[in-house]
């Protein structure tokens, strides 16, 4: 099934619980929420205590996405406060499996993601131990930035080896996404959709649905 999963990075963060729900009434059935530390990423956004109260006002699944250096350190508080599943990037840590062990110990469904210049093939050793693949889209880091078209080319590649080995691995993109682009991304084996700036501006519903409204699609179901 094709999930939106909208970035509240974009949202108005003083009303942000009215536009979770309104974003979940819409259709949307998760939420992407964007961890940054200013040292794997150059910006800082909002950590732990925004994701615990943010949990007390919605049941939607949180999809959280750490752009944190060693992610392993903070798998635990983020599991605390509510995340369901925690994706992590493969630059940011030595110790890869040792990551994906701990936050499957802590009940939680994990991703890895990578970044516009990691090749494909660097997920493949760790596709059998995760339930997605995060490819971005852009550089990480900021939100608003143009889809890089190239780094579709490697959604392509984790789709075919997704399928090679039999797996059900969900695949997500992240940055630049918007209601004229999001085919590319479905047609090139996507099944989770992240938007912020195209969610959050202006009438969230309305955007949610034109996103719905394609991902619901025939010719895109898996
Ligand atoms: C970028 C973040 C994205 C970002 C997406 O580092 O990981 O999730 O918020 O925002 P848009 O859709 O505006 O590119
Ligand atoms: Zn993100």
């Amino acid at each position: 099934m094709n999930i939106l999963s909208p970035s509240i990075l974009a949202a108005d963060f003083s009303r942000l619980g009215k536009q979770i729900k309104e974003a979940e009434h819409a259709g949307a059935r998760y939420l992407h929420i964007d961890v940054m530390d200013g040292v794997f990423v150059p910006d800082i956004s909002f950590g732990m205590p925004v994701i615990l109260s943010i949990r007390k006002c919605s049941d939607i699944f949180f999809d959280v996405h750490l752009m944190i250096h060693k992610p392993e350190r903070f798998v635990k508080e983020f599991a605390d406060c509510g995340a369901d599943l925690i994706n992590f990037h493969l630059e940011a840590t030595e110790d890869v499996t040792g990551t994906i062990q701990r936050i499957r110990f802590l009940g939680k469904k994990v991703g890895i993601t990578i970044s516009p210049e990691t090749p494909a093939k660097a997920v493949e050793p760790y596709l059998k131990l995760v339930d997605m693949v995060l490819v971005m889209t852009v550089k990480p880091g900021f939100g608003g930035q143009k889809l890089l078209p190239e780094c579709l080319g490697k959604v392509r590649e984790v789709r075919s080896m997704v399928l090679e080995k039999g797996l059900r691995t969900d695949i997500e993109v992240d940055g630049g996404i918007r209601p004229d682009n999001v085919e590319l991304a479905l047609e090139a084996g996507a099944n989770i959709i992240v938007s912020g700036s195209a969610v959050f501006q202006n009438r969230v519903s309305e955007n949610v649905k034109s996103f719905m409204n394609i991902l619901g699609q025939d010719k895109y179901k898996r």
